[in-house]
């Protein structure tokens, strides 16, 4: 789709009235000046390789503002995040909204329950709705697979994709891919393992298509049923395999993340039983030994310990865990900076300057 597609080319420089050099130095570009050419976050599966390490590197520089005593910066000062969660949440929802306030932004929050959509307004109305509250950035989470396409199509605001059905959660692959490379060093030829229900699972999709440019080798592994058919047959994307035996997957590894078990799967025939799954799919200390010495073990959550996970794994010296939760305030700085401050000035991909637009 169109919302998809790169928008109009920018380089740093160039920035609106008011957003001086500081703002500029935030850019941790690689050259001269980083080009950010997208106006919404809604997959990373057409992304570069420079795009995503261009993320993670802005992700970094606002590590560092988060580790000041006075967390906060101004660059989104004037901007309306509007974060428009269809579905539950709890760690997208909570770190998008500390990450605009981190850059100053305002934040308005609207879930399904308690809005108007559970009196049957359509989404299109909803976005219309968005739209007139002056929303410079609509981070979305629905359960239908395209939504954040589809608003993205009719709306100025851009619009960041924070998990779509089965689809995408392009934030939690940027956010796992920043983690891990800060754990293991560059990506180049490590192997990950993603086990659990792939079939089913936005993040097993948008770490494959983060990881993978970043030069990991990923290996899939979890129940046959709970394979895509194409990839079970071998017909996988490049940078990928499938190996049903779990450990024989782990062999040598150099990270693991689990996956949620969504128990529907076991109502939907998908599963034997839930403890036929943790004994042959679940991450037991025994198993994840099997990896390289200290190689890492991360999970997106929420987690069903000692289903998917065993509690000792989840807590233990390997997990990376609570540092994908904190570092995803981060990464959603970034998004948040790169998107709205108009990196791109004026005739770049960034929003017109607030001052302009409202004034
Ligand atoms: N990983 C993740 O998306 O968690 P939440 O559902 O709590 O946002």
């Amino acid at each position: 789709m169109n919302a998809s597609k790169p928008g109009v080319a920018g380089a740093a420089g160039g920035g609106a009235p008011g957003r001086g050099s500081d703002l500029r130095k935030l850019v941790a570009g690689r050259g001269p000046g980083v080009k950010w050419i997208r106006r919404h976050v809604l997959d990373t599966d057409d992304w570069s390789r420079e795009e995503i390490e261009t993320v993670l590197d802005q992700t970094r520089a606002m590590v560092e503002i988060l580790s000041r005593p006075i967390r906060r910066a101004p660059p989104l000062r004037g901007r309306t995040v509007i974060l428009f969660f269809a579905e539950v949440s709890t760690r997208t929802r909570v770190s998008f909204e500390l990450a605009a306030k981190a850059l100053s932004a305002d934040v308005v929050n609207i879930t399904a329950t308690g809005s108007s959509v559970e009196k049957g307004e359509s989404l299109l109305d909803t976005v219309r709705t968005l739209q007139a509250l002056g929303g410079d950035v609509v981070v979305m989470r629905h359960g239908s697979s395209g939504a954040p396409y589809f608003v993205a199509e009719r709306t100025e605001s851009a619009v960041i994709n924070a998990g779509d059905g089965w689809h995408a959660h392009p934030t939690q692959g940027l956010l796992d891919a920043y983690t891990l490379r800060e754990a293991v060093g560059e990506l180049g030829g490590k192997r990950v393992v993603i086990v659990g229900d792939i079939l089913h699972s936005r993040v097993a999709r948008s770490d494959i298509n983060t990881l993978v440019p970043l030069g990991a080798r990923v290996t899939l592994s979890g129940p046959p049923t709970l394979i895509p058919v194409a990839w079970r047959c071998g017909e996988v994307p490049a940078g990928v395999t499938y190996e049903p035996e779990l450990d024989r997957a782990l062999d040598g590894a150099d990270a693991v993340i689990a996956l949620r078990l969504q128990r529907e799967r076991q109502e939907s025939g998908l599963l034997p039983s839930v403890r036929e799954y943790s004994r042959v799919w679940g991450l037991s200390e025994e198993r994840v030994a099997r990896m390289r010495p200290g190689a890492p073990v991360m999970h997106p959550g929420p987690m069903n310990e000692g289903i998917e996970i065993d509690a000792a794994v989840a807590h233990g010296s390997r997990s990376l865990i609570e540092k994908q939760v904190a570092n995803g305030v981060a990464v959603r700085m970034a998004l948040l900076y790169l998107l709205a401050a108009g990196v791109g000035g004026p005739d770049g991909a960034g929003l017109p300057n607030p001052i302009e637009k409202r004034g």
